[in-house]
């Protein structure tokens, strides 16, 4: 196992009910609090209703920040950085998925940053040597995990650039998670997101090292909890408990656990973040369509963890078959389960048109150093055209 300094500062409220049980006394401190969700559904869903009657009770003076869409831009951190700054506001709310807590994580350290931001922290790892604006989330949806660490993926739209950091100082302070606030987002969103937080798992579990780790163990474990609940939840959405488990395995992916010890890939997270860059594709469906034509062209330089994980998540019968059957068994195995759920398994099927410019979105990916394989932007361009239909 390699070393690691393990430091998570979020503070987690789980459960039903959470939002009214403790955002009042989390927000206690504050007085001028930005409110900031994505296009509505927390208005027709009644949850906006719910955070603002704990809010009113207070006596808070509420700065609302709507209509952060999904990939969220860059032009769209700074305009809520500029109103953050207007309003003298002394913390943010983010409510809703990861685009939305992406958002608020960057406006609360452009809120506080006079130079060039996108430059300073996402072109460059920048050092936040100064404090951002505390932020405290409500999750509406699950898939990213944002809620429990610092990153934040924004979209450049001039630059045509999707890029994230992960910057400890900007993971919220609280997070609350109430797995009844998902139970109205739409089958396709959840399946993504469901899909988002097993990518995440593989794209960490498939990396150095390969030997005995205990990473890794927990990772065999959360990638079978996602499959099994998502399976439920695509039946009977209103399964408080399926939802429950993959509200935590989303947060378990990307709180840094699972990360300790090891090298990560996250290679097909760079291309999706491209090809959202190109065509503001869905998130997880883009992951969907990528991922089993990348791993058919690493897994042999990874083949001991592409066997384990061919037996272990997807329970591959070994007898009788190579090492190299059985890793490509599994990733048979991950192909189907992606249909059986309902996600895209092409780039035409994702919604990209004809007219794409595949070669400049290859060209326009970062290459990850600690892949089993590291790719060359030719590859990823054949894996592109080998994903189209
Ligand atoms: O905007 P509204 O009207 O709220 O609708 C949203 C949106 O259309 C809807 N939704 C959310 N809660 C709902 C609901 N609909 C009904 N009922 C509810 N309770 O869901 C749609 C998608 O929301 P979004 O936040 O865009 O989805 P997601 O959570 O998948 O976030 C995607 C963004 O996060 C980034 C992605 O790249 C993308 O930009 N990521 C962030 C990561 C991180 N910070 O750690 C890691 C990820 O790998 C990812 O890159
Ligand atoms: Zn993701």
């Amino acid at each position: 196992m390699n070393n690691f300094i393990f430091e998570n500062k979020t503070k987690v409220f789980f459960g039903k009910g959470c939002v009214s049980e403790y955002l009042g006394c989390l927000s206690k401190k504050y007085q001028t609090i930005m409110l900031a969700y994505g296009g509505g559904s927390i208005k027709k869903n009644g949850i906006y209703d719910e955070i603002m009657a704990v809010l009113k009770s207070q006596e808070k003076k509420v700065i609302e920040f709507p209509n952060i869409i999904a990939n969220p831009t860059y032009a769209k951190v700074m305009e809520g950085a500029r109103l953050a700054r207007e309003n003298h506001v002394d913390m943010i709310l983010a409510v809703g998925g990861g685009s939305v807590m992406d958002c608020c994580k960057a406006i609360s350290l452009a809120a506080c940053y006079d130079g060039d931001v996108w430059n300073d922290f996402w072109v460059y790892k920048g050092i936040i040597d100064f404090d951002v604006l505390p932020l405290g989330v409500i999750v509406t949806v699950t898939g990213t995990g944002s809620e429990m660490n610092g990153g934040a993926v924004i979209t450049n739209e001039e630059l045509k650039i999707k890029t994230g950091r992960d910057y400890p100082a900007c993971n919220p302070a609280f997070a609350l998670l109430d797995p009844t606030y998902t139970f109205t987002v739409s089958k396709r969103q959840m399946v993504s997101g469901g899909f988002d937080i097993l990518s995440h798992i593989m794209e960490t579990y498939f990396g150095e090292p390969n030997e005995n780790n205990v990473s890794d163990d927990i990772s065999i474990a959360l990638m079978k909890n996602v499959i099994h609940n998502l399976e439920i939840a695509l039946e009977n959405p209103f399964d408080y408990n399926a939802r429950s488990n993959l509200m935590w395995d989303a947060a378990m992916a990307e709180n840094r656990i699972i990360k300790l010890g090891k090298n990560t890939d996250f290679e097909v997270h760079q291309m999706e973040h491209q090809l959202g860059a190109y065509t503001n594709c869905n998130h997880g469906e883009g992951l969907a369509v990528l991922h089993p034509t990348y791993y058919r062209h690493i897994y042999k330089y990874g083949l001991s963890k592409f066997k384990q994980f061919a037996i272990e998540v997807w329970q591959v019968n070994e007898a009788g078959k190579s090492d190299e059957e059985i890793a490509l068994e599994g990733i048979d195995a991950l192909e189907a389960f992606i249909k059986k759920m309902g996600l895209p398994t092409t780039l035409k099927q994702l919604g990209i048109q004809d007219d794409i410019d595949l070669k400049a979105i290859a060209d326009s990916c970062n290459i990850i150093p600690t892949s089993y394989k590291p790719m060359t932007h030719e590859e990823i361009l054949e894996i592109f055209k080998e994903c189209w239909n």
